[in-house]
């Protein structure tokens, strides 16, 4: 565009604003070019064509993205350029009269408007702007404002997602055979833009589109800045879980495992409230992070049932009820199988519990002794150990699932 040159030239250079006429000079082309003007009026010779107007978005900053209400807040302005034919002039019957500013709603600019605004409708412009004119009667107009669009979001991968919001710019009340709106750039402009602390612009995209009204779509890609939910949220609250899962190792005798474990537990709830605030409270989608926040409190109750439950069989009387056969013979086989293999570390010739007695090794005859007091007898003791490793084991792996399962679905998203 070689007018867009000039003007940037222009505006850089400011040597043509020097070159300007006097006050009186510029007083007279104003009378001249105002007086009878009506604002009203398309400025167009020919009204069956329609008047092209270019517009570009400057975007300033994103104020704020509310996951809740699906809004977007943007601070931005528009670069709006048109030619009224009735304000032209010959710069050198002015004395060098180049330019001529006019405030807004002294002359006809079009009435762009947000077509998908989060509350009110309103058109740019907030009348205490000026439109530039240029001698050859372009109109440069640089309407700016806080742009709150509605944007549906999708939070399932939150706080790894990517949010797509458009603003669309429409000329309500006219069709594109009185006004076609472009955007001479595939790109929002970013000359003026201020890194937000939450999202990432990833991309934008301006399209002229064709339909009946004159649009054109400013489309933005954000992207989460993750760190701050990993390190506040996933993270400890991970650790925790970690904690929690030690009580298994923490002794009975100590007596502390109840008060312990509904310590992590309730710990884990007081975090999750927190954590819920911060989290997007729409049903549709919901954010995957929630199910897994909830799978990590479940993880933690069951945890703490398996404490109670193991305490419970630990103190069990095995004189008045001693441990039922099956449960003997289980708990029995499977020492057995611990034991066996670390034999088999020892004296990796050793094929099977028997076949140990046979060998007369010294110094590992204790080991197969023990493995070999046939059947040892189980006392609850014996259980609630046994119990606890198992528990153990089982939350541990639980929990590895669920972490790779929720790293793998978030990370590939
Ligand atoms: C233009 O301005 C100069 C002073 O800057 C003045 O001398 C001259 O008379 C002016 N010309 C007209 C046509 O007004
Ligand atoms: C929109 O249309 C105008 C005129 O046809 C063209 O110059 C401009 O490049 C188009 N913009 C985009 C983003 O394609």
């Amino acid at each position: 565009m070689v007018t867009q040159l000039f003007i940037f030239l222009v505006l850089m250079n400011g040597t043509f604003l020097a070159k300007g006429g006097k006050f009186i000079d510029i007083e007279k082309l104003y009378n001249d070019k105002l007086s009878g003007y009506n604002k009203h009026l398309r400025p167009i010779v020919d009204t069956f064509k329609p008047i092209t107007i270019y517009c570009t978005f400057q975007l300033v900053a994103i104020k704020e993205l509310d996951e809740v209400n699906g809004k977007l807040s943007v601070v931005g302005f528009f670069e709006v350029m048109w030619n009224d034919h009735r304000i032209t002039w010959n710069p050198v019957a002015y004395n060098h009269t180049y330019m001529l500013d006019v405030p807004e709603n002294e002359i006809w600019t079009p009435e762009i408007t947000l077509a998908n605004p989060y509350d009110q409708l309103n058109s740019l412009g907030k009348g205490f702007m000026s439109v530039m004119y240029f001698s050859d009667g372009t109109a440069l107009w640089f309407p700016g404002d806080v742009l709150s669009i509605s944007c549906p979001l999708d939070v399932t991968y939150y706080p790894f997602d990517t949010q797509t919001c458009t603003l669309q710019m429409v000329c309500w009340g006219t069709s594109v055979s009185q006004i076609s709106l472009l955007t001479p750039t595939d790109k929002v402009k970013q000359d003026f833009y201020i890194e937000h602390g939450t999202w990432e612009l990833l991309d934008t995209v301006s399209t002229n589109v064709t339909m009946d009204i004159p649009v054109i779509h400013l489309t933005l890609t954000i992207r989460r800045r993750s760190q701050f939910y990993t390190v506040n949220v996933i993270l400890p609250v991970m650790f925790m879980v970690v904690l929690n899962i030690l009580v298994f190792v923490l002794p009975v005798e100590s007596g502390e495992r109840i008060s312990y474990s509904i310590t992590v537990l309730l710990a884990l709830a007081v975090f999750l409230t927190l954590v819920g605030e911060n989290l997007p409270k729409t049903s549709k989608p919901m954010s995957i992070l929630s199910y897994f926040l909830l799978a990590d409190l479940i993880l933690s109750a069951v945890i703490c049932f398996g404490t109670i439950y193991g305490l419970n069989v630990y103190f069990r009387d095995d004189n008045e009820n001693p441990v039922p056969l099956w449960l003997q013979r289980l708990v029995n086989s499977c020492r057995c199988r611990r034991k066996k293999s670390s034999v088999y570390n020892k004296a990796s010739k050793a094929k099977k519990c028997k076949v140990d007695l046979i060998e007369k090794s010294t110094t590992k005859i204790s080991d197969i002794a023990w493995v070999l007091e046939e059947p040892t007898k189980v006392t609850w003791k014996m259980v609630a150990r046994w119990l606890d490793s198992g528990m153990m084991v089982t939350s541990v792996i639980v929990l590895v699932v669920l972490k790779t399962v929720f790293f793998a679905i978030t990370m590939s998203s």
